[in-house]
This record gives structure tokens, sequence and C-alpha cells, in this order.
């Protein structure tokens, strides 16, 4: 996977007025993946994408999008990246068509190989019987679609997509999941954000789960939830009433365990196998009080659960 990163970040921070909004993000995203920068809104994801376009300077730490620093050669990056903003502005008068033809103009396109991208890519996103009329008479959908029509003109080998199904009614959501799912077959790689998780999640290769700045979980979806909390497929829950530095190393002992934290009376205890007979076994051996014991196994809705809830 490292091998063929297209698109990585090491350390990538920023912090407005001494508050950290983006916190230390490594993320390697591959050639021909769709990948979900997903999270509840304030997560960071918008000031991630604008760091990897090089429009917001990073605090510290790193981005790189084919080899290009975002913040040194920005130039190299944006004929790189193909943008759609969480608000996409289109000139209202005009039609779609003369919307792109002008992008295609100040992205240097030639004009009769303009006019073939335009009427190629109007057709791919299903506003070619609508491509006369002006933008200022389209639904949010139909301005979604000519927005990734847009992102599309200069073929670009990464897309960024922030919230790009946001306000969209089901069936405007499927359209443009649908246009996303293709992206890679036209030879782009998808960054999309989202902070609808069951929005967006199925068509994603693998996602990306910000909270607070942090990247808490990434992966595969099916394999996601057992990494919720660092990597661990299952979290065994121990109530003890001496949940203190000698519990925490008691447990640490047990062969297999790989994360110990307290919350409360509670021991919070990562594994890959289900080691409760090992663990109380290790309680009882070292005097630790054992009140109760659960296991779970972590799930899509667990995450949601945890981070995307709002109220
Ligand atoms: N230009 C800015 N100045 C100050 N704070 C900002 C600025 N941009 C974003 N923030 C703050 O950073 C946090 C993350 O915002 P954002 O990246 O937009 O999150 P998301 O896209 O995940 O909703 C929020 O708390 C937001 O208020
Ligand atoms: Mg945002």
């Amino acid at each position: 996977m490292s091998l063929s990163a297209a698109v990585e970040t090491s350390g990538l921070s920023k912090a407005y007025d001494g508050k950290t909004v983006v916190d230390n993000l490594r993320l390697r995203i591959a050639e021909g993946e769709i990948f979900g920068l997903l999270g509840p809104n304030g997560a960071g994801k918008t000031t991630t994408i604008l760091m990897l376009l090089g429009l917001t300077e990073p605090t510290s730490g790193t981005a790189s999008i084919y080899g290009h620093n975002p913040t040194r050669e920005p130039l190299q990056v944006k004929r790189l990246i193909g943008y759609l903003p969480e608000n996409v502005g289109f000139y209202d008068n005009l039609t779609a068509r003369e919307n792109l033809q002008f992008i295609a103009e100040l992205n240097g396109i030639g004009e009769a190989e303009a006019d073939a991208r335009v009427t190629e890519l109007l057709d791919a996103v299903g506003l070619h019987d609508v491509n006369d009329l002006v933008v200022g008479k389209y639904s949010k959908g139909m301005k979604q679609r000519l927005g990734i029509a847009d992102v599309l003109i200069k073929r670009p080998k990464v897309a960024i997509l922030d919230e790009p199904t946001a306000g969209l009614d089901p069936e405007g959501i499927n359209q443009v999941l649908d246009l996303i799912t293709g992206l890679p077959e036209k030879g782009a790689m998808v960054i999309l954000s989202s902070h609808q998780l069951y929005q967006v999640q199925k068509i994603c290769h693998r996602v990306g789960i910000m909270s607070q700045g942090k990247l808490v979980v990434e992966g595969a979806l099916d394999e996601l939830g057992k990494k919720v909390g660092g990597g661990t497929r299952y979290q065994i829950e121990v109530e003890t009433t001496e949940p203190g530095i000698r519990a925490i190393a008691i447990i640490k002992k047990v062969k297999g365990v790989i994360r110990v934290e307290t919350k409360g009376n509670m021991l919070l205890i990562g594994t890959n196998s289900d080691l409760r007979a090992e663990i109380s076994k290790a309680m009882v051996n070292n005097n630790l009080p054992l009140i109760q014991m659960r296991i779970q196994t972590l799930t899509l809705d667990d995450i949601y659960m945890r981070y995307f809830k709002e109220g």
C-alpha cells in the first residue's frame, strides 16, 4: 500500500489561534482508491482538504501529492487535483455548457479540445439534455453533478470532493455517488469528505474517521470495527474497585493484551482474541477485585454512536 501512495500526509497539523483543529494526521491514499474522510461537523475535514490543496498552510507536518508539496509547489499540485468545494459556485446566468467552457479556458485547454471534453462530460453527468439551461434554474443535485463535471474537465489524477452529497435528496445522492464510483476508471482517485457516515460509506474503498482533528480509525469498512480505539478487534471491559496503575500493569502483562485504558472504574482492554479467561485469572492471582466483565466487538454502529452522533 505505502508503495503506491499517491497522496500522503505525515504529522499534518493546523492550529487556529492556538487551537489545534487538525492534529498530527497521517494519511496514505493510493491511486485508484475512493477514500472517505469522514467525521462530524467541525472534525477538521475541510481544513485537511485545504492543506492538501495548498490553500492553507500547515502549522506543522507535511502533505505530498504525487511527490509534490502543496505549500512549496502549489501550481504542480493544482494541476493534479480537481476540487469540488463544499459550496460550489457557478455563474447562474450562464448555461452549464458555458460554465464548463469557461473553466476549461481558465485551465488553458484549447477551444476544440474544450468543446469535446465539455460535451463528453455533460453526457457523463447526465446533464446533456439541460446543457443550454442557465445554471440558476438548476436543482442542487444538478449543480452538484455539474460540479463533478467541473472537477473532471482538466482530467485530474486526484479528485477532492468536500461534502459532495450534502443537501441533496435521496435520488440526487445516488446519482452523485454513482458518478463518484466511476471516477477511478476515468483516472482520478477520489478523496471525499462527509459528515454522513451511512450516506457515503458504501462507495468508499477505505475511510478515515476524524474526530476533533484526529484520525481515530482508518481502514476498509469491513475491518473498521476491529480498529476502533487502537487497532484491536475486541474490547474487553472489566469493572474493578482498584483501577489504578497497578491494575494496568497487571493486565498489560497478560499475553495478547494490546492496550489498556481506564475510564472511571472500568478497565478498557484491547485485544485481538477473547482473553477473558486469561484476564480474570491474572486479576484473581494478583488480588485485583473483579466486579464484572464483558467483551464486545466494535461495529460501524459503534463507530457512529461514538463519533458521529450529535447532541
Ligand atoms: N479559518 C478558520 N479560523 C478559525 N477557525 C477555523 C477556521 N477554519 C476552520 N476553523 C475551525 O476548525 C475546526 C474544524 O473545521 P473544519 O475543518 O471546517 O471541519 P469539518 O470540515 O470537519 O466540518 C472547527 O472548529 C472550525 O470552527
Ligand atoms: Mg467541512
